[in-house]
């Protein structure tokens, strides 16, 4: 037991004070052996209907329970939805919330799929734009006490039968305990897998339903958390998220916010099948254009270093579109290997959801980490700063320039169009919640050193090139 103590303790110092030896870390030693491999494609339902999807993600019940909407409309829902357009009870809404109906017949609201992933783009609202930037999706801060005091509010103002308070339940129950799992070192970075392993800690793998008793522990000193990918990247992809780990069936993988909310897989499967449709509205999706004029005489000269240097990992664009769908190995990526090791080493996702329901019913999907990350697609990649897994390095010059990528920095609020990427302003040090810190274990711009070799000129032409796919 001491023993145990003691190398718990070396572990909380490492994480914090001795940057970056992190990797010598007992279960955090990844597999040399395991080589960069192309991932086949799974058989995927295509039944779907694209626009009844869209009218789902923005209005459906797939959160399954929240707050009584009566008890914050007047609050929350003030000014027309002149984003999403939205009709009915959530013609009022912000973009990121949702009013649905509990399958009780009350009225609830919770966030939805677009408080992570839509964003503003020169004014913009785009549905699924990766990056960072919404009044959404700041979770430096602890919102665990704001719910504490939501549950007090729930239950002085209805009684303990009343139909609002069962609707309330297991949204009130999961996120009183899960927020307080997931606040980021930093604004900028989103700890949807950490949210998601918070949700079905006390869920029963079988039926979904909330147990007393946890399946594992969660850490709650330290949150690794990821950039968000674009939403049209999708119909490129065999296997999804950033380290490739989500397999099988889509429709399931895509579900998984509905751990936050739903009472058990009877309501989960209900979901699955407007997810068909979801799935359908995902793969329509178009990479924004990019919206000014490039530098024809150089274009040409960046695709050749392109497919020269580039396509084998990312796939080729144009008239021969192919993405080789490769999960490169950290070995050779060598950008921060945290991410995909929290999942690789712990298994606390994986052994849950092999187990469960999304795992054992058909449609059959599962999650399988392993030591790399996916080389994306590039499609509008001129619009998906900060890059890489980590949101660590702001513009296409940096990624393309590893000398250049700046330790500690702010962002701005608008787009470097030189450098593609985020203005930001580089600071002389971390520790604060707006400015990105890479020298904290998970968040390191090491990396992707592929373009180095160009010569500035060259790098320019590339980039040029990068803009039009
Ligand atoms: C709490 C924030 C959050 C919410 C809510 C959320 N997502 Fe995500 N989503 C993320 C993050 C972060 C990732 C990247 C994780 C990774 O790849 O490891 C992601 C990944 C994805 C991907 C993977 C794409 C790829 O290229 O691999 C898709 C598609 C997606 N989400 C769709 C949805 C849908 C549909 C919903 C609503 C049902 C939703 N998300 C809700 C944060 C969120
Ligand atoms: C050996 C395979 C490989 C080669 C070669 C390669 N890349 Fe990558 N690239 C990757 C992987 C893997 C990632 C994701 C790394 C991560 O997220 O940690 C990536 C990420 C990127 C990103 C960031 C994308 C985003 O949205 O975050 C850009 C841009 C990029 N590469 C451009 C290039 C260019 C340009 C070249 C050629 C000079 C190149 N890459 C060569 C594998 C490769």
């Amino acid at each position: 037991m001491i023993m145990k103590k003691s190398l718990f303790f070396t572990f909380f110092l490492v994480l914090f004070f001795a940057c970056n030896t992190y990797r010598s870390l007992p279960d955090l030693v990844y597999n040399n052996e395991w080589e960069t491999i192309k991932i086949a494609a799974t058989p995927q339902i295509k039944t779907g209907n694209a626009e009844a999807g869209w009218d789902y993600l923005i209005n459906g019940n797939y959160i399954g329970s929240g707050v009584p909407f009566d008890l914050v409309k007047k609050k929350i829902a003030t000014k027309k939805d002149t984003i999403l357009n939205r009709k009915g009870i959530n013609e009022n809404m912000p973009f990121g919330l949702t009013a649905f109906q509990h399958a009780n017949g009350t009225e609830v609201m919770s966030g939805n799929c677009l408080t992570c992933h839509g964003g503003f783009l020169n004014g913009e609202f785009i549905a699924g734009l990766g990056g960072f930037g919404n009044e959404f999706n700041d979770f430096s801060k602890n919102n665990a006490t704001t719910f504490k005091a939501l549950n007090t509010l729930v239950k002085l103002k209805y009684k303990q039968d009343s139909k609002e308070r069962e609707a309330y339940e297991v949204f009130g129950k999961i996120n009183k305990e899960a927020l307080s799992y997931i606040v980021t070192p930093f604004d900028g970075v989103n700890p949807a897998f950490r949210l998601e392993e918070a949700y079905i800690m006390k869920r029963n793998r079988e039926d979904l339903t909330l147990q007393e008793d946890s399946n594992y522990k969660l850490d709650k000193r330290y949150t690794l958390a990821s950039d968000i990918p674009p939403w049209w990247h999708l119909k490129k992809k065999n296997a999804l998220y950033y380290n490739g780990m989500g397999r099988g069936d889509f429709t399931k993988l895509l579900m998984q916010a509905s751990t936050q909310g739903i009472k058990d897989s009877t309501e989960a499967r209900a979901i699955q099948q407007n997810f068909i449709d979801v799935l359908a509205y995902l793969e329509t999706i178009e990479a924004p254009k990019y919206p000014k004029a490039v530098n024809e005489n150089i274009i040409w000269k960046g695709e050749k270093l392109f497919n020269k240097k580039c396509s084998n990992c990312h796939g080729t664009y144009g008239e021969i579109e192919a993405y080789p769908n490769k999960l490169v190995a950290l070995e050779e990526i060598k950008t921060d290997p945290y991410y995909a090791l929290n999942f690789s080493a712990k298994m606390h996702l994986a052994d849950w959801y092999n187990e469960s329901w999304y795992g054992q019913s058909a449609p059959k999907s599962w999650v399988q980490p392993m030591d790399g990350y996916i080389a994306p697609p590039l499609d509008g990649v001129w619009a998906t700063a900060p890059y890489f897994h980590n949101a660590s390095v702001p513009d296409l010059e940096s990624v393309l320039n590893s000398e250049s990528r700046p330790t500690y920095w702010k962002r701005g609020k608008e787009l470097d169009y030189k450098k593609m990427g985020w203005q930001y302003q580089k600071v002389k040090k971390g520790g604060n919640k707006k400015t990105y810190d890479t020298t904290l274990p998970g968040y390191s711009n090491e990396g992707h050193y592929f373009g180095d070799e160009f010569t500035q000129e060259e790098r320019m032409a590339v980039i040029e090139y990068l803009k039009t796919l």
